[in-house]
């Protein structure tokens, strides 16, 4: 198998003329409600975006649901929307997309990481409780790769210590707990509607609970800061500081078209995920997807890793493994990307600085001795970049990047050379590694992917992190392994 690998000349798995498809599927329907849209003339607060809220809030099981123009500002809705503020302190995993640790600031208050469970990538309920401070106000948890996370654990940690629980539902829309959805079991979730979800109107976000009080005082921060709905008339008097995370009736439209079609959707992107699962089972040094009979995946991702062990027995630094098998998928026409998603790297929570003047670490209700020193959290980092920071020159980044990424990065370019010439690492090609039969089995997957380790410290995060994303958008490998782009 390993021989007949493209990156080593022969012919791709996905040969050139095969097209994705496009992704989301726009049927009549979704059309006819897009131009239903636009030929009415209530764009702001519109009538599609109420029906997007009202049909969402049914099909999840929530009594409230505000429609934004992002996850990441349905994130934020929740924050504040939870009552935390200025140096509240919220519990959220190291690993994760950017925005589970942002929402956080954008309200002045402080994103405190601890590390994820390796099997499942999710926030490990016992290394919770050991990082709650007399600040803490919350728990951020994230329902990773589109599985649910072990939300009964963290519920009774939550509850003990009376701290709020925010979902971020970005890409779980759909995955349940032991039978019931996810937004529906803290107290306040948000999803994304972003163009690579399950359920998506290109842009968008979701901000859901099931308390009156708690929607109140998320929706307050929604629309600058003028509370009053609409239909009481505009006060125009803000109240504190608002934003303004109200989406447009177009974009909610089509939103909604693919809100009637999510069962489907789910079903199908499941079905291409248990395949992957089917065909990848038994191949050596890969590791299953994760997901539990409890906790089943909406099959938005499948996370695609190789055994801790592979890269210690091929004695290739892990970084350069994962880059070689980016490369093989690469050449063989997969749409491929890496996560680099180990957030406490990241030079915002290094340099301490997110507004200028190391705001809101350096305020005067901070407490004062808040690490992201990275062996907290035992994860490689080694692919972090450092880039100047926006707030400006007192920033601090470069003081602050740990010595060994600045090392690092000259590697990585000398791996970034050897891949724009093609080539993989030579004891990866040596090595018979049988990653090559992911690619020839489902040939006409798409998505990307990445690979997670834990060969160093025996856990996940950063560089070697994987997934192949996007299932609605596979075509399905038919029994015999031909293309059937039937749905
Ligand atoms: C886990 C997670 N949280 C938050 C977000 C942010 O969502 P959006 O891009 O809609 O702002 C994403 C987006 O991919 C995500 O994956």
């Amino acid at each position: 198998m390993f021989d007949q690998l493209a990156i080593i000349g022969c012919p791709r798995a996905i040969p050139e003329e095969v097209q994705f498809r496009m992704w989301p599927e726009v049927t009549e329907q979704g059309e006819a409600l897009v131009l239903a849209s636009l030929r009415q003339d209530r764009h702001a607060f519109g009538p599609h975006a109420e029906l997007l809220q009202s049909e969402f809030a049914t099909w999840n099981g929530n009594r409230f649901c505000f429609a934004t123009n992002s996850g990441t500002a349905a994130l934020h809705m929740c924050v504040a929307a939870c009552g935390i503020g200025p140096g509240d302190e919220v519990i959220t995993p190291a690993l994760s997309w950017t925005s589970s640790a942002t929402c956080i600031l954008h309200h002045n208050a402080i994103p405190i990481f601890v590390d994820v469970d390796w099997e499942s990538m999710h926030i490990d309920p016992a290394a919770i409780e050991a990082a709650i401070t007399p600040k803490t106000r919350g728990i951020l948890v994230v329902h990773y790769w589109g599985v649910a996370c072990d939300m009964d654990a963290i519920m009774t940690i939550a509850r003990r210590h009376g701290l709020a629980v925010i979902e971020d539902a970005c890409q779980a829309v759909g995955a349940t707990c032991e039978g019931r959805k996810v937004g529906t079991l803290g107290d306040a979730a948000a999803f994304s509607l972003n163009q690579n979800k399950n359920f998506t109107g290109g842009e968008g976000g979701l901000f859901v609970t099931n308390d009156e009080a708690t929607f109140i005082r998320g929706k307050a921060v929604s629309s600058f800061s003028d509370m009053r709905p609409p239909e009481a008339g505009r006060e125009y008097h803000d109240y504190g500081l608002g934003w303004m995370y109200r989406t447009s009736d177009l974009p909610a439209a089509f939103a909604l078209s693919q809100l009637r079609r999510l069962d489907a959707t789910n079903a199908h992107a499941l079905r291409n995920w248990q395949s992957l699962q089917r065909q990848l089972a038994g191949t050596p040094h890969l590791v299953p997807a994760f997901h539990t009979a409890e906790r089943p995946t909406n099959g938005y991702a499948y996370v695609l890793r190789v055994t801790p062990e592979t890269a210690i027995d091929l004695d290739v630094d892990l970084s350069a493994l994962a880059t070689g098998i980016g490369a093989a998928l690469g050449a063989e026409g997969s749409r491929f990307s890496r996560a680099n998603w180990l957030l406490p790297a990241h030079s915002v929570f290094q340099a301490k600085n997110a507004y200028g003047g190391g705001y809101p670490w350096s305020a005067a209700h901070t407490r004062p001795d808040i690490s992201y020193d990275l062996s907290q959290y035992p994860s490689r980092h080694s692919n972090t970049r450092h880039h100047p920071h926006p707030a400006g020159a007192d920033s601090g980044t470069e003081a602050c990047a740990p010595r060994a990424d600045r090392s690092r990065s000259a590697h990585r370019h000398r791996l970034g050379h050897r891949r724009a010439h093609g080539s993989c690492h030579p004891r990866l090609l040596r090595s018979g590694f049988p990653f090559g039969r992911a690619l020839r089995l489902c040939p006409c997957t798409t998505g990307h992917a990445a690979i997670r380790d834990r060969s160093r410290r025996c856990h996940p995060a950063g560089d070697t992190h994987a997934h192949v994303s996007g299932p609605g958008r596979w075509l399905l490998p038919a029994p015999g392994g031909r293309c059937d782009d039937r749905r």
